[in-house]
């Protein structure tokens, strides 16, 4: 596995690839890397013989108090991990590789909107975010001028708006979505997993239990949302649930069109999905799961 630091060092890797008439996939990562990410490049090999995994903890998607400083940066295991899984190029650029100092740097100012879907959800709790994530997102289809780019379910909104940019700005990318790899518990796996204690681990589970009740409730969009908040009451509550579980409070619970990400109406016939975020502790967890009514 080759390593590039640079963005002049990445492009002689990859137009050398496609010279050679290679098929070239991108996995953009932020690191920490687990099972999910792992299951990505299996993935872009599936569709191509080149792959190249982005590690790079963006500046501009992170929010004032956010975790951009504690974010686990596990760089050793994580160039361990892709070099075991046969990963042609890692691209672990620092901050001015992505953002110029003439840019502004880590203070740099996103070049991407999300639009309207970039406010609601994730977007609401978290200002600014998409707007940074598509930013970085375009930055890296532009350097690595990927055939396909790879990137999971669990982040379906983020996943929309991708497809939504690449649709528009890059015609000729194939985005490529793969499903959420789950510890044995249900939780889906996260990077920011690590923040959670053992008790607070228990709790997390609940989440996915929700949505598997709500899948398996689905006579109409108001039975899905009331099966789950069964499952959730005690996320509620925001109260400790026992001595040994600690507090979680639900921040949303919706049910949206998965073509639109527009709330679905009760009459609603089609694909939907349900997005949930809880606050575990001070972790922030989401998932969601695909429900068609
Ligand atoms: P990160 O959270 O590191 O996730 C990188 C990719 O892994 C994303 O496409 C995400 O959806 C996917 N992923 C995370 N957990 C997963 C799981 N349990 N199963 C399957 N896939 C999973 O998402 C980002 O980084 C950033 O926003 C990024 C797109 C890299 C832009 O900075």
């Amino acid at each position: 596995m080759h390593i590039s630091n640079t963005a002049a060092d990445l492009a002689t890797q990859v137009s050398a690839a496609r010279s050679a008439g290679k098929r070239i996939a991108l996995v953009p990562t932020m690191g920490a890397l687990h099972a999910g990410h792992i299951s990505l490049i299996s993935a872009a090999r599936k569709h191509a013989d080149f792959v190249v995994v982005s590690i790079f903890v963006n500046p501009l998607q992170f929010g004032a108090g956010e975790d951009f400083d504690r974010y686990p940066r596990t760089f050793e295991a994580d160039a361990e991990a892709l070099a075991a899984v046969e990963v042609d190029v890692l691209f672990a650029p620092p901050v001015d590789e992505i953002y110029p100092e003439e840019a502004g740097g880590v203070n740099a100012k996103p070049t991407k909107s999300a639009g309207p879907v970039g406010l609601v959800l994730e977007g609401a709790a978290r200002p600014g975010h998409f707007d940074g994530m598509l930013t970085v997102v375009a930055r890296l289809f532009d350097l690595a001028k990927p055939d396909f780019a790879v990137f999971g379910q669990k982040d379906a909104q983020q996943l929309f708006l991708i497809r939504r940019m690449a649709r528009a700005d890059y015609p000729a990318l194939q985005i490529v979505a793969a499903p959420t790899v789950r510890e044995p518990g249900g939780l889906a796996m996260s990077s920011r997993n690590t923040y959670l204690s053992e008790a607070q681990h228990k709790t997390a589970e609940i989440i996915h239990q929700g949505l598997r009740a709500a899948h398996n409730s689905a006579s109409s969009p108001a039975a899905a949302i009331q099966a789950a908040q069964d499952q959730w009451l005690q996320f509620e509550a925001g109260q400790t649930l026992s001595s040994e579980q600690p507090e979680a409070k639900l921040d949303y619970v919706s049910l949206v069109d998965a073509e639109t990400f527009e709330p679905v109406t009760e009459s609603f016939h089609g694909r939907a999905l349900m997005l949930v975020a809880v606050l575990v502790g001070k972790t922030r967890l989401i998932d969601n799961i695909e429900i068609t009514f």
